[in-house]
């Protein structure tokens, strides 16, 4: 039977517009001036030097990536800093630990399209990490992807003993063959992040410079004490790093102010401004500092890695 409500509900409906919106322009084009003057946290800009090279790798400094909310950064961080601590002669893993694999995609990866994830060396005995580590165009860096079939594990591991373990045991072959290794999180504070956290020297918050971001980093810190008071003692916060500023406008400089009056010291004197260019790299399945490598954004990268290394 056909009610008014019915016919309305599934009469024709004008197509939708998936057409691309205008990009906003760029704003960093240029590199700004790097040291000196006051920086965008309201701090003195200071020098970060360049690192020494290494001469012996290993064992690696884990570092999470976490946010619980989406689209702060966590992914384009993960890639650009690693990316850029290669260029600085480290040798990087990178863990793909968000069932999504943007951080695949991101690297040119189709996640889909593979056949073992580190979903199968979490579950399967036979499956060696080494198996499952790819390299990546970034000499220096590798992958270990993942792609949705890791969405499973976060509910087969509830049962498993040691589960918040899990992590850090299936990196532990590897960490003697790199300088970093960078997890870069689900948006959700559930057991895979907790995970990432209890296999972690440090975690580096990416955060948005937008005002409704500053309400979750609460609630990150606090599961970030329980971690480390329940299972991970060393777990630090190694820095807060804030992304998508653009300083045209007063609610990002706002924002970056409260950032700086509540955090302190661990926000990092590096900034990232928004810019179109990072969406495109994603499309291009490559890090800025390959994209671009000239870029504000690449430079600023490079800017965070020097920090990350000194801290
Ligand atoms: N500094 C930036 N300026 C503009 N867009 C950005 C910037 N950083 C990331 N993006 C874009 O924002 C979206 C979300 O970023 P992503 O790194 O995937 O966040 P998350 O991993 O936290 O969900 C992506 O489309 C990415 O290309
Ligand atoms: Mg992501």
């Amino acid at each position: 039977m056909s009610t008014p409500e019915h016919a309305e509900r599934f009469a024709p409906r004008p197509p939708v517009d998936l057409s691309l919106a205008p990009h906003a322009a760029p704003v960093d084009d240029v590199a700004p001036e790097q040291v000196g003057g006051i920086g965008p946290t309201g701090r003195p800009r200071r020098h970060t030097p360049e690192p020494p090279g290494v001469l012996q790798h290993g064992p690696a400094k884990i570092l999470a990536v976490c946010n619980q909310k989406g689209g702060v950064g966590k992914t384009t961080s993960t890639i650009n800093l690693g990316a850029a601590l290669a260029e600085y002669g480290r040798r990087v893993l990178l863990v793909d630990f968000d069932p999504q694999g943007a951080l695949s995609v991101g690297l040119g990866i189709h996640p889909h399209q593979l056949d073992q994830t580190i979903y199968n060396v979490i579950m399967e005995r036979d499956c060696g990490v080494r198996d499952v580590i790819r390299n990546t165009g970034v000499d220096d860096m590798d992958l270990l992807p993942s792609n949705i079939d890791l969405s499973a594990a976060e509910i087969q591991l509830v049962s498993e003993v040691g589960r918040e373990h899990t992590l850090v045991r299936t990196l532990r072959p590897v960490i003697d063959h790199y300088d970093y290794v960078l997890v870069d999180c689900q948006p959700s504070l559930g057991l895979l992040t907790v995970n990432a956290l209890a296999a972690a020297d440090g975690v580096l918050i990416p955060l948005e410079c937008e005002f409704f971001s500053l309400r979750g980093v609460a609630l990150l810190i606090d599961t970030i004490e329980k971690v480390k008071e329940r299972l991970n003692p060393k777990l630090e916060i190694t820095g807060i790093l804030a992304t998508m500023y653009d300083h045209r406008t007063l609610h990002s400089r706002e924002v970056m102010a409260r950032v700086v009056e509540a955090f302190g010291d661990i926000v990092f004197d590096t900034v990232i401004n928004r810019t179109v260019r990072f969406p495109e790299t994603t499309v291009a399945g490559e890090p800025i500092t390959r994209w671009a490598p000239r870029s504000a954004g690449a430079q600023a990268y490079r800017a965070l890695a020097r920090e990350v290394i000194a801290r």
